[in-house]
């Protein structure tokens, strides 16, 4: 646990990943480590007024997936890459696969453009782990349904967040060193318990 690590948590809307981020910074900074939380889109004054008309404005698909890297682009070089050369360990609520599952899967941008945008905003760079939260779509939408009001991704249809799941399933599957596929369906006891062996396996 030396090199300051760049962790980052997925998984469709009320799949319940940012009850448990402010958990796992905490047990992080326990085990002495300097820790940033930071959230995508966002994480940045530009990336934060991208997040309130990525939330709010309805766009084109491809508009919405160039936005969502220009704002990464900011964060990754004003907040990600000079925290961990500070030594700082960074926990990030959503990082590139969220663009691969919801513009790629849930709006069907192709692939091969979200490959692209990837490599121009950041090659050779990559999360040291991501924590995949997987929930069937259901108790997804249960978790939702207690919120008062939705944002324009919130209230998108179940077809679409299934596409969403099988995406980030996918992208699990295929990046297997980097991800850690977390059962969310469990109770938050037993998700900690997981994400507890998860810090250990760092
Ligand atoms: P949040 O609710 O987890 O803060 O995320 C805001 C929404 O933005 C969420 O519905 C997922 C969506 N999103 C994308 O569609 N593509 C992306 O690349 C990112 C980072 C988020």
């Amino acid at each position: 646990m030396n090199k300051a690590k760049f962790i980052t948590f997925e998984g469709v809307d009320g799949a319940g990943k940012s009850t448990h981020l402010a958990w796992f910074a905490d047990a992080l900074r326990k085990r002495g480590k300097e820790v940033l939380v930071t959230r995508e889109p966002g994480g940045t004054p530009l990336g934060e007024c991208l997040r309130d008309i990525l939330l709010n404005q309805p766009m084109h698909a491809e508009t919405e997936a160039l936005l969502m890297f220009a704002a990464r682009l900011e964060h990754i070089e004003q907040v990600i890459k000079p925290a961990l050369q500070r030594g700082v360990w960074v926990v990030s609520d959503r990082f590139s696969d969220a663009s691969f599952a919801y513009q790629g899967g849930g709006r069907g941008v192709k692939v091969e453009k979200l490959e692209q945008l990837e490599c121009w905003v950041h090659e050779n760079f990559q999360p040291d782990l991501t924590l995949l939260f997987d929930v069937p779509v259901e108790v997804a939408r249960q978790r939702l349904s207690k919120n008062t009001t939705l944002d324009r991704f919130e209230q998108e249809k179940d077809s679409f967040f299934e596409k969403v799941r099988q995406a980030y399933l996918d992208r699990c599957k295929k990046n297997p060193d980097r991800f850690a596929l977390i059962n969310a369906a469990k109770t938050p006891e037993e998700v900690k318990e997981d994400l507890e062996k998860e810090i250990l396996s760092l």
